[in-house]
């Protein structure tokens, strides 16, 4: 299983990406997990990234893409892997394809998880990450269910910068929808329902 996740942010890309992880065995490359954890290790990427991330910008390629190269050649995403926030942008896709070709792969899919802004924006405000593994459930939750983890609100899950992702996604990332349809690779989902019946779509639109 080798699979794009696409989607708005807080459409719900990571949550079903952390239930296929869970059956399946697969790799879960969360480019926005690799940059935060490089932000929370201070390293001179992290230190680089924060600042776009802080602001609901996107990253600059240039330091995204030797990320998820490495992560794609690591021995557990040999079984197979599920790309969460890349690509996110025309660029991003290209450097994607030529990668995986240059690595004897191919992408299965692109999986949409398709959910309306209103949702979003409701969904953002009240989500809590896990401090210590990045997983996500709404406000309410005080220990990480699968570490026991302190959860946490993310910098850019505040309203005014939940706008500015949304805006980015827009401009930047949604044409990529377009781009997979003409592969003839883009499933569809609608994740406007709750947890469990999303998945059971995914897994049939996936014929897993
Ligand atoms: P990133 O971490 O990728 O954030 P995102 O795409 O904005 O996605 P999110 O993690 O916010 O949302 P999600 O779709 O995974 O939703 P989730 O499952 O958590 O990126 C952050 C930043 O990093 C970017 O702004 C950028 O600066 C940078 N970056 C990352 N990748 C980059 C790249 N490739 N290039 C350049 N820059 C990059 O769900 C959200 C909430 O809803 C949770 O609380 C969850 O419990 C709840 N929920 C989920 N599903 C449902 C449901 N069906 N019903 C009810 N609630 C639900």
């Amino acid at each position: 299983m080798n699979i794009v996740l696409l989607g708005a942010p807080g459409a719900g890309k990571g949550t079903q990406a952390q239930k296929l992880v869970q059956e399946y065995g697969v790799a879960h490359i969360s480019t926005g997990d690799l940059l935060r954890a490089a932000v929370k290790a201070g390293t001179k990427l992290g230190v680089k990234a924060k600042g776009y991330m802080d602001e609901g910008k996107l990253v600059p390629d240039e330091l995204v893409v030797d990320l998820v190269k490495e992560r794609l050649e690591a021995e557990d995403a040999q079984r197979g892997f599920i790309l969460d926030g890349f690509p996110r942008n025309s660029a991003q896709a290209v450097v994607l394809d030529s990668a995986l070709a240059e690595m004897g792969k191919n992408l299965d899919a692109a999986l949409l998880v398709d959910v309306k802004a209103d949702v979003i924006v409701s969904r953002l405000s009240s989500r809590r990450t896990c401090k210590e593994c990045g997983y996500t459930a709404p406000a309410g939750t005080d220990k990480c269910p699968t570490c026991g983890g302190e959860m946490y609100q993310r910098d850019d899950d505040k309203p005014e910068t939940i706008q500015k992702r949304l805006d980015v996604y827009e401009t930047q990332t949604s044409p990529l929808v377009e781009y997979y349809r003409g592969k003839d690779m883009l499933k569809v989902v609608d994740g406007d329902r709750p947890v469990d019946e999303v998945y059971a779509d995914v897994k049939e639109l996936l014929a897993l």
